[in-house]
């Protein structure tokens, strides 16, 4: 596992990004996210998150069918060991980059869609919009910003991949601060 991680780079362009504009930031894992947005009154996002697919993108690679898919392409080692299958099914860092309460078995998570969270997790950077941005959290200015990153991964490199309707995808997982008042 940890021979995989190094090779990042050459792999995902994002991640890449990621790592040159917020140098330090380390990924902490969705259970550092979790006290803050579990309840109702939050949101839920991380029970949102949890029952969706995203929360067992990286169980998936553990498969027989994963493995078969894998070798079908002409891998000769498990689909969890295939660095090109681990960068669209979980986050794929550095270990330098990984804080011990983060784990690569959580899949795509919080820190996959809104940048690794070590910087921008505590309650005064949060609360602050433009601090929480300067922090490292990615900003989504608009709704075509937002499918752009969802077709990062759903697309055709995915060797299981179906049409993507972005509109009824979002539908499934979008997970929003519920309005107040
Ligand atoms: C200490 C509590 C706390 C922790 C831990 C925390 N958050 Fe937050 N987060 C907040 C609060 C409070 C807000 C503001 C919610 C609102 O808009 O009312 C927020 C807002 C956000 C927003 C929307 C920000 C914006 O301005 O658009 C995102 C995205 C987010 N959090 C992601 C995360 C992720 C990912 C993690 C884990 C890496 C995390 N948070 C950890 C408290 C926390
Ligand atoms: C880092 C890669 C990645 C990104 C970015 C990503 N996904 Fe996914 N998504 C996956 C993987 C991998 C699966 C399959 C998980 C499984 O079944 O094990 C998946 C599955 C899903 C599913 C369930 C299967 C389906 O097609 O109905 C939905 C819904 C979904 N994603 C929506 C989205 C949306 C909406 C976005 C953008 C906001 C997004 N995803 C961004 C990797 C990603
Ligand atoms: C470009 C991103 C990407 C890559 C690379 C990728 N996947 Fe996926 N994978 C996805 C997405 C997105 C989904 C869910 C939607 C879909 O199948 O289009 C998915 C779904 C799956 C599923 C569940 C399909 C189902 O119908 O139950 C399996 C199994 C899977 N991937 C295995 C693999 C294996 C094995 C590799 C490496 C050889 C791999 N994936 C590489 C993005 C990717
Ligand atoms: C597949 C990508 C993806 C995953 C995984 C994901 N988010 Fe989000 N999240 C988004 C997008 C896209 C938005 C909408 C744009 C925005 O507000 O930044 C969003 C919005 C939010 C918001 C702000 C909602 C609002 O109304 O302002 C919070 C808070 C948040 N996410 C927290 C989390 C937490 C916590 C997790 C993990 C438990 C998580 N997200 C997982 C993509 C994702």
């Amino acid at each position: 596992m940890m021979k995989l991680f190094l090779h990042f780079s050459l792999f995902s362009s994002v991640f890449f990004f990621t790592a040159i504009v917020y140098g330090q930031n380390k990924y902490v894992g969705v259970r550092a996210c979790r006290p803050c947005h579990a309840t109702a009154k939050q949101g839920e996002q991380f029970p949102i998150w949890q029952k969706s697919a995203h929360a067992r993108a990286y169980t998936t690679l553990t498969t027989s069918k994963a493995d078969e898919i894998a070798k079908g392409i002409g891998f000769s080692v498990p689909a969890v060991e295939v660095v090109d299958c681990l960068t669209c099914h979980t986050v794929l860092a550095d270990t330098k980059l990984l804080e011990k309460t983060f784990s690569v078995q959580d899949g795509v998570q919080c820190e996959t869609c809104h940048g690794a969270g070590s910087a921008y997790k505590s309650m005064s950077i949060m609360k602050d919009h433009a601090k929480s941005v300067a922090a490292g959290m990615i900003e989504y200015i608009d709704e075509a910003a937002i499918e752009k990153q969802c077709r990062s991964c759903h697309n055709e490199k995915s060797p299981t991949y179906k049409e993507f309707k972005f509109k009824e995808s979002w539908e499934k997982i979008k997970h929003p601060v519920p309005k107040s008042g």
